[in-house]
C-alpha cells in the first residue's frame, strides 16, 4: 500500500516537472537511470527498463536526446508523439521492421538519419533483405552485431563487440548455429573450419594483417557469395585476396573455401589423402621390417639349433 502511495507521488511530482527537450536525456534518466527491472511485453519480448546513465553518456550518442531515436515518445513521459513526431520516411522503415524489432521499431529505424549510407547498404545486404524483403526474423538488425543501442563505442576499443578481437565471435552467434546454416543452405562448421585454417590460426595467434570474417566478407554490405557483388564472388575475388597476397592468380584464390575437406574440394582433399598414404605406407614399411628382422632372427636361431644339434 505504502509502495503504491510512494509510486504515485512520484508519478506527479514527475508530472509536474516542467519537460523541456533541453532536459533530455536527464529527464528520462529520472526514470530510466532508477528503475532496474524488466517487464513482459509480449509473449516473447521482455524488456529491460534500466539505462545506465553514465555509460549512456561516455557512448558515442551521449550527446542525444533520447527522442532522437524514441520519436514515438513525447518527452513528458509515454504520452504519444504528436503527428509529425515521426517522419513519413522513417515511420515506412519501421513498418518493415516492425516483425523483427519488437521493442520500438521506430528507435531502430530512426538510425537513418545520421548513417544513410550505411543503412541502405545493410537494406539491400542479404542481411536486410531477409528481415525487410523476405519478412524473416534470422538476419542481424544493427543491434545484433553493434549490441545495444545505448552504449555503442568507437569499433577501436576492447568492448566494442564489432572490434577485430571480438568480430568472429559476434559473426558466430548466428554463423555457428547449424540450423541457421541448413535452413540458407550454405556449409555448417564454418566458424570453426575458419579457426582451423591459416588465416584463422594467424588470427588466434594475434597476427595483425590475418583477415577475419569482415576483410573477405564486407560487414554492412555483405551479400551471398556468388553474388556478382560480393567481394568473394569469383570476378572479384581476385582484387579481395590481392589485398594482402600481390598477386594472387586465379588458382591461388580458389584455394580457400569453407566447404568440409572430401571429393568436391579436391586439393586440399588430395594432399590430405596423400599425407595420410604417405605416413601409412612409412608405418608399414617399418613394421614390416620389424617383423622381417625378428623372422630372420628366430629362423637363424632355429637353424643354428638344428646344425649344433646334429653336429
Ligand atoms: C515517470 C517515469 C518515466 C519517465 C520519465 C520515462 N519513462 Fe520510459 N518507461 C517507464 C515505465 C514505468 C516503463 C514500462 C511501462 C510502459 O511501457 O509504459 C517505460 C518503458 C519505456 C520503453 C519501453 C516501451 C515499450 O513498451 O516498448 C521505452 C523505449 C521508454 N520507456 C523510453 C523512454 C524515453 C525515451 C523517455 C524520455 C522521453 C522515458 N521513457 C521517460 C517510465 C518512465
Ligand atoms: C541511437 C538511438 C537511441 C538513443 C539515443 C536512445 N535509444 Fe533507447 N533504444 C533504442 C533502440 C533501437 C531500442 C530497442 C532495442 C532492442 O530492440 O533491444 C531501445 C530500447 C530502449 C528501452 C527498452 C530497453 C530494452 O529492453 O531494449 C528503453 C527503456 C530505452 N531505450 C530508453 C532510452 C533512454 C532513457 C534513452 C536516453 C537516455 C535512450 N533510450 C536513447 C535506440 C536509442
Ligand atoms: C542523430 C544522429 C545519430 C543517430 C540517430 C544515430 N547515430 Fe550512430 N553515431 C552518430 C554520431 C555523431 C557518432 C559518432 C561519430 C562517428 O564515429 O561517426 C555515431 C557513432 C556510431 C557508431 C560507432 C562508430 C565507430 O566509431 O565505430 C555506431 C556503430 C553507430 N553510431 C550506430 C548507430 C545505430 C545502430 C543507430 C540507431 C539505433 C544510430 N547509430 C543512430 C550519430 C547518430
Ligand atoms: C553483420 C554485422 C553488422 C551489422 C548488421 C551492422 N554493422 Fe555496423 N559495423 C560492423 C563492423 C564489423 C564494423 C567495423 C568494421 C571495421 O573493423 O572497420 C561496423 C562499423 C560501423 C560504423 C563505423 C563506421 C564504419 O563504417 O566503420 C557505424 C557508424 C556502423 N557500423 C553503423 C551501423 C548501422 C547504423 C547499422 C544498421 C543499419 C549497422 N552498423 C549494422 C558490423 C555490422
Ligand atoms: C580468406 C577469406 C575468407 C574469410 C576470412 C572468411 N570467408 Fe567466408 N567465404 C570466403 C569465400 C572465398 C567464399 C566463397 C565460397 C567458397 O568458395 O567456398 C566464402 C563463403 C562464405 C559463406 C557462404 C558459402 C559457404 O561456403 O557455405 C558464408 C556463410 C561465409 N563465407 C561466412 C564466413 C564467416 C562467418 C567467416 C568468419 C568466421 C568467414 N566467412 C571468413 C572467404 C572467406
Ligand atoms: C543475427 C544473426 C546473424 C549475424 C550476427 C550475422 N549473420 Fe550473416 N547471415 C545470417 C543469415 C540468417 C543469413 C542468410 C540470409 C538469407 O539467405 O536470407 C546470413 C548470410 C550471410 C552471408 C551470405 C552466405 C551465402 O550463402 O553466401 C555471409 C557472407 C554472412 N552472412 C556473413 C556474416 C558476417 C561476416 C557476419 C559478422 C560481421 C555475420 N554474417 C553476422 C545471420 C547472421
Ligand atoms: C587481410 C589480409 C588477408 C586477406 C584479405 C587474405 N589473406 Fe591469405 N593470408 C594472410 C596472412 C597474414 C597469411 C599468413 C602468412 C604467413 O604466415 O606468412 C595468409 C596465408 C594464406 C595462405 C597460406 C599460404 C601462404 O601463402 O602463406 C593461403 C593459401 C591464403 N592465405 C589464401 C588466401 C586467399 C585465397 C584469400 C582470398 C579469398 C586470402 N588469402 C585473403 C592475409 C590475408
Amino acid at each position: 500500500m505504502v509502495r503504491v502511495f510512494a509510486l504515485s507521488f512520484l508519478w506527479l511530482f514527475l508530472l509536474s516537472l516542467n519537460y523541456s527537450a533541453n532536459a533530455e536525456p536527464i529527464s528520462c534518466l529520472i526514470c530510466h537511470g532508477a528503475i532496474k527491472g524488466k517487464i513482459q511485453k509480449d509473449k516473447d519480448v521482455v524488456i529491460d527498463l534500466h539505462v545506465d546513465g553514465e555509460k549512456y553518456l561516455a557512448s558515442v550518442h551521449g550527446m542525444l536526446n533520447c527522442t532522437v531515436c524514441h520519436k514515438s515518445f513525447s518527452v513528458n513521459p509515454h504520452q504519444p508523439a504528436r503527428p509529425g513526431d515521426v517522419p513519413g520516411n522513417i515511420a515506412a522503415l519501421a513498418e518493415k521492421l516492425s516483425h523483427r524489432a519488437k521493442i520500438d521499431p521506430v528507435a531502430h529505424a530512426a538510425c537513418i538519419q545520421c548513417h544513410e549510407d550505411i543503412y541502405k547498404g545493410w537494406q539491400h545486404s542479404i542481411h536486410g533483405s531477409n528481415i525487410i524483403d523476405k519478412k524473416k526474423l534470422d538476419g542481424p538488425l544493427c543491434t545484433d552485431c553493434h549490441g545495444s543501442p545505448h552504449y555503442i563505442t568507437p569499433k577501436n576499443t576492447i568492448n566494442s563487440p564489432v572490434n577485430r578481437k571480438n568480430v568472429v565471435n559476434t559473426c558466430a552467434k548466428c554463423h555457428d548455429q547449424k540450423d541457421i546454416a541448413e535452413k540458407y543452405n550454405y556449409h555448417t562448421y564454418i566458424v570453426e573450419r575458419y579457426y582451423k585454417s591459416f588465416h584463422g590460426k594467424k588470427y588466434l595467434l594475434g597476427h595483425q594483417n590475418a583477415p577475419t570474417c569482415v576483410n573477405c566478407h564486407g560487414y554492412h554490405d555483405v551479400r551471398k557469395w556468388d553474388d556478382p557483388l560480393s567481394p568473394v564472388a569469383w570476378e572479384n575475388r581476385m582484387v579481395t585476396c590481392g589485398k594482402c597476397h600481390e598477386g594472387a592468380t586465379q588458382k591461388f584464390v580458389s584455394s580457400i573455401t569453407h566447404k568440409p575437406i572430401d571429393k568436391d574440394n579436391p586439393i586440399p582433399y588430395y594432399v590430405r589423402t596423400g599425407l595420410i598414404i604417405l605416413l601409412l605406407s612409412v608405418f608399414a614399411f617399418i613394421v614390416g621390417h620389424v617383423f622381417l628382422e625378428a623372422y630372420a632372427e628366430i629362423r637363424d636361431r632355429v637353424l643354428r639349433k638344428k646344425k649344433g644339434g646334429s653336429s
